[in-house]
């Protein structure tokens, strides 16, 4: 395993500090952290929010989430001792900035360590935490602003954020977080194509046909269902997390790791998407809406069921057609599905090569099929590039498809750790390479923003999907039509 280095003594200010996420992921894995050594002795996590409750009874809610939270034997009772005393909560109201007296006191004095304030609230607060921050002298040399998605819900509402938090920190002290970018695999994509020689020379059109991104999940909406009516899969999932794995799949390579260098390469992948437009949505777009079924073999009710049967045009799934307009792309579709309550939570990306020019077995049983490199970001993390090998005999000269196979948690063994704890690492050492850049966030939304337009204009209707299967049957015909099909599909 890579050497842990400690980061520099922190406070970490966590607004929304009692909510789901913080409990969920930020305090389980900064517990991680702290429990491999990367925390130093005098670093403080500082909940905030709006309701009046005393540390103890903060503390006593975070240990009963931990508890029930933590996998396996996690939750250690000699290492929670420690762990609690870096625990304090203050109230604090996002908009009454002149109340924020408890934040100020605990502050007063630490100027010299490294400050962040980890903005876990809904998107409309931002603008006003971050002036609260200002205007209470809170903001040092070595302050940082941690965003969670969703970063605004179009353009224009992501524009204003940008300016609000913009008005209080410098862009290199904003850390716009995409879970995705902290994840093992994903940062493994970097190192399949930029330490490997062997794939950069394919890696382009000529020799790739396609490429599919699959972001499956088997749960529903859940509790977050009336959040997600009105939001949906395009802008929940593809204008974050899908473009963000399009773009390190398709970048040219960078001259280094250095936060910019990635960036700019990422951003010029955005800037190359072709938009969709009305006259092409229907065809290159499918909008779907999970209906009552069965998943894991349990009943589950359906989208509209969960909204209490209030009517809603809200997408669960989404399948389109992508096409990068740069000399690399040109001409090579890649295609992209992400929906809940499919058969299974599986995300993989699939790159099919083109087949062989011309075949030299007219015996063969089978017909050679085109090498797959499979790259799956969860679960079972891993690489499989199938290959066609000869059956063994003295017979004829019978071929099939056969595959080097590589899954990461057996070849190293060890606990992948959250997005989070690589992400929140990076946050305090002060490294924005994994976190999107401003104009990043924005292209993003300027081509997510054209296909919306695009199926208001052509009136692009939802269609049902039963819960449990691979989203709603126009998804394999986008494919189809052009002679294709996605893979994995039993
Ligand atoms: C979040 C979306 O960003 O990512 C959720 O808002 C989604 O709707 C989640 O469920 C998926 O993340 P992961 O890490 O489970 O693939």
């Amino acid at each position: 395993m890579a050497e842990l280095v400690p980061v520099d003594t922190f406070d970490l200010i966590i607004f929304g500090g009692t909510g789901d996420l913080a409990m969920r992921k930020l305090l389980p894995a900064l517990y991680h952290r702290d429990r491999d050594g990367q925390i130093t002795a005098d670093s403080r996590i500082i909940a905030a929010s709006r309701s009046a409750l005393s540390r103890d009874d903060y503390v006593a809610t975070v240990e009963a989430s931990l508890r029930a939270s933590l996998p396996g034997d996690d939750f250690d009772d000699g290492h929670w001792s420690t762990f609690r005393n870096r625990l304090h909560y203050v109230q604090a109201d996002a908009f009454q900035h002149d109340q924020w007296g408890a934040m100020v006191d605990i502050l007063a004095g630490h100027e010299d360590s490294v400050r962040v304030a980890y903005l876990a609230t809904a998107p409309s607060l931002f603008g006003s935490i971050a002036g609260g921050l200002r205007a209470n002298g809170l903001v040092t040399e070595k302050s940082r602003i941690v965003l969670e998605k969703p970063l605004g819900r179009d353009l224009e509402s992501a524009r204003v954020i940008n300016n609000a938090v913009g008005d209080c920190f410098r862009e290199n002290q904003i850390y716009r977080i995409d879970h995705y970018l902290g994840k093992e695999t994903v940062q493994n994509l970097l190192a399949l194509r930029f330490a490997n020689s062997l794939f950069e020379p394919l890696w382009r059109r000529g020799s790739i046909d396609h490429v599919q991104f699959t972001v499956a999940e088997d749960l529903g909406v859940g509790g977050r269902v009336e959040f997600y009516d009105g939001v949906g899969a395009l802008r929940d999932m593809v204008q974050n997390h899908l473009l963000q794995l399009v773009c390190l799949f398709a970048m040219e390579p960078p001259s280094s790791l250095d936060q910019n260098a990635v960036r700019d390469e990422k951003i010029k992948v955005l800037r190359s998407l072709k938009p969709i437009t009305a006259d092409d949505a229907r065809a290159n777009t499918v909008r779907g809406q999970y209906t009552a079924g069965a998943v894991n073999g349990k009943t589950v009710a359906g989208f509209l069921d969960e909204l209490s049967g209030k009517d809603s045009s809200t997408e669960t799934f989404v399948a389109l057609k992508l096409e990068i307009e740069n000399w690399r792309w040109s001409g090579v579709p890649f295609y992209l599905r992400t929906g809940k309550r499919l058969k299974a939570k599986h995300s993989e990306i699939v790159v099919q090569f083109q087949n062989v020019p011309h075949s030299i077995f007219p015996e063969q049983k089978f017909n050679v099929s085109p090498n797959m490199l499979r790259i799956r970001l969860q679960p079972d993390e891993g690489v499989q590039l199938s290959v066609m090998a000869k059956e063994p005999g003295p017979g004829g000269f019978d071929l099939r498809p056969v595959s080097l196979d590589l899954s990461f948690a057996e070849t190293f063994g060890i606990r992948y750790p959250d997005a989070y704890e690589r992400l929140l690492m990076e946050v305090l050492r002060g490294n924005p390479a994994l976190f999107m850049r401003r104009d990043e966030v924005e292209a993003a939304w300027e081509w997510i923003d054209g296909i919306i337009e695009s199926w208001q204009v052509s009136k692009q209707k939802v269609e049902s999907y039963v819960s449990g299967s691979w989203g709603p049957p126009a998804s394999s015909m986008l494919l189809d039509r052009d002679g294709r099909a996605w893979h994995q599909e039993d």
